[in-house]
């Protein structure tokens, strides 16, 4: 090898280990956050919405379930529901994960009486959820927000990043593309 070949190999191999040193030292890509999509429904309408967020975020679902359920007659589950409201009830819940890998949780609710289904208070009130993101979606009857987006802003123990999801419980189930977009827009 001639001294000039010697040197330009040289300093071609010097190049390549710099560049090798600026690739490793280049920040890994973000990670996704890791988010819980949890709900309670009695009729299937806001598990509808869920199912459509959850999908869109590539997120987890978990179905509230109160240890006793409410009463399947819809007048016997008005009833139930108005007294446990009043009451302030928090029914105990069968299945609740470790929240601690969660950065973010959503969390559905149907307006009952104008507020959040008890089991929903059970879970927002938890202080496992401190520090964490959340957001509220909803379905209702006709009365729309009502006092949810409120009582939510009141009682979750995370951080409120977002305005909640409103949609009519008849339209849960056609509501893929608007849950969509209010996903896209939360600062997750
Ligand atoms: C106990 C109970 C109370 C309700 N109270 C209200 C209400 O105050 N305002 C309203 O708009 N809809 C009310 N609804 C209707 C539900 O919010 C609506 O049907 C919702 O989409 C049901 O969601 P789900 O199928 O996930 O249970 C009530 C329904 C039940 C069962």
């Amino acid at each position: 090898m001639t001294r000039r070949n010697f040197l330009l190999n040289a300093a071609i191999a010097a190049g390549a280990t710099l560049a090798g040193a600026a690739g490793a030292q280049t920040p890994a890509p973000a990670q996704k956050p890791k988010t819980l999509v949890a709900y309670y429904s009695w009729s299937g309408n806001t598990k509808a919405l869920a199912r459509h967020l959850a999908d869109a975020l590539g997120a987890e679902l978990l179905e509230l379930t109160p240890e006793t359920p409410y009463p399947t007659a819809y007048s016997a589950c008005l009833d139930k529901a108005k007294a446990d409201i009043a009451a302030g009830a928090r029914p105990a819940l069968k299945v609740l994960p470790d929240l601690a890998p969660y950065d973010a949780v959503l969390v559905g609710t149907p307006n009952w009486w104008g507020t959040l289904a008890p089991p929903v208070c059970t879970l927002i009130e938890n202080p496992a959820l401190a520090g964490k993101k959340m957001a509220l979606f909803q379905t209702h009857g006709g009365g729309g927000e009502q006092r949810c987006g409120r009582d939510f802003k009141r009682l979750a123990k995370g951080e409120i990043v977002a305005s909640p999801l409103i949609v009519a419980g008849t339209r849960a189930a056609a509501s893929r593309q608007a849950a969509a977009q209010w996903a896209a827009a939360l600062p997750l």
